[in-house]
């Protein structure tokens, strides 16, 4: 892995990935075509992040709110993902990346979570980029699906109310693994989370781009890297220098 010339270089970028339809709007061409070109994009920004020595991306790919989108879209998004990571398996595995899936898992196609499975134990113990794909994600229900668990180890007389803190609360969200996003891009110019990684994003730097993502390319992400590494990160106190 080559490492970035960039100062400052955030270990966690989080991408939610917007625009895809408008792309395809302004060109004429139906959404999914959009979507077809968003995947394009992705492969670029995964490989970028991972020659500048980022360790985990995380991709917004599918919310749970994104089922309401006419069943056509839907069905659409569902057979690219499964296209996707079939095709491009062996080349995130040459390129040393980890694949996690985070999202709810109980709702997924038989067909989906197999390649999904398949994908995040051939790459568990590549040592490169972890590529975190959020996938019938909502960042409410997943601290719904915490608070349960949590629940469950109280009713299981595991754990006393009085213990539950930030640190087993992180424990139980699906991103367990990673630390929380320095940098959240956001591109085709809304100004939300849109239900990303809410507890994560506590004091993530917010970068947001009037780009639509089919358009994003190496040197976006520099300039969002760049923008990041400017930024003076207080986490609640004072200025250093006041
Ligand atoms: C938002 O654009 C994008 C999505 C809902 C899907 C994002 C998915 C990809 C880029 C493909 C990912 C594939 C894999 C394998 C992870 P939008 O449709 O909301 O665009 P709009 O706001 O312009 O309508």
């Amino acid at each position: 892995m080559r490492k970035s010339e960039l100062s400052n270089l955030p270990a966690h970028v989080a991408i939610i990935m917007d625009g895809n339809g408008r792309w395809a709007r302004r060109r004429a061409m139906p959404r999914f075509m959009g979507h077809r070109q968003g995947v394009a994009a992705l492969k670029k920004a995964v490989r970028y992040a991972s020659n500048q020595g980022i360790e985990t991306l995380t991709v917004y790919a599918f919310s749970t709110e994104n089922w309401q989108r006419p069943q056509e879209e839907v069905d659409f998004l569902l057979d690219l993902m499964y296209k996707t990571f079939v095709q491009e398996i062996e080349e995130l595995i040459e390129e040393q990346v980890r694949i996690i899936l985070i999202g709810d898992r109980t709702s997924l196609s038989h067909e989906l979570l197999e390649i999904w499975t398949q994908a995040e134990e051939r790459t568990a113990n590549n040592t490169g980029l972890t590529l975190n794909v959020a996938f019938n994600y909502g960042g409410r229900q997943e601290l719904v699906a915490a608070t349960k668990n949590l629940a469950e180890q109280v009713a299981r007389g595991e754990l006393a109310p009085e213990d539950i803190n930030e640190e087993n609360i992180n424990t139980a969200l699906y991103t367990w693994r990673s630390p929380d996003p320095d940098l959240i891009i956001r591109t085709g110019g809304e100004l939300r989370l849109s239900n990303f990684l809410l507890w994560q994003a506590a004091y993530s730097e917010i970068y947001v781009t009037d780009i639509l993502w089919p358009d994003f390319k190496e040197r976006d992400f520099s300039e969002a890297l760049q923008a990041y590494a400017h930024r003076e990160r207080r986490f609640g106190q004072v200025p250093v220098k006041e």
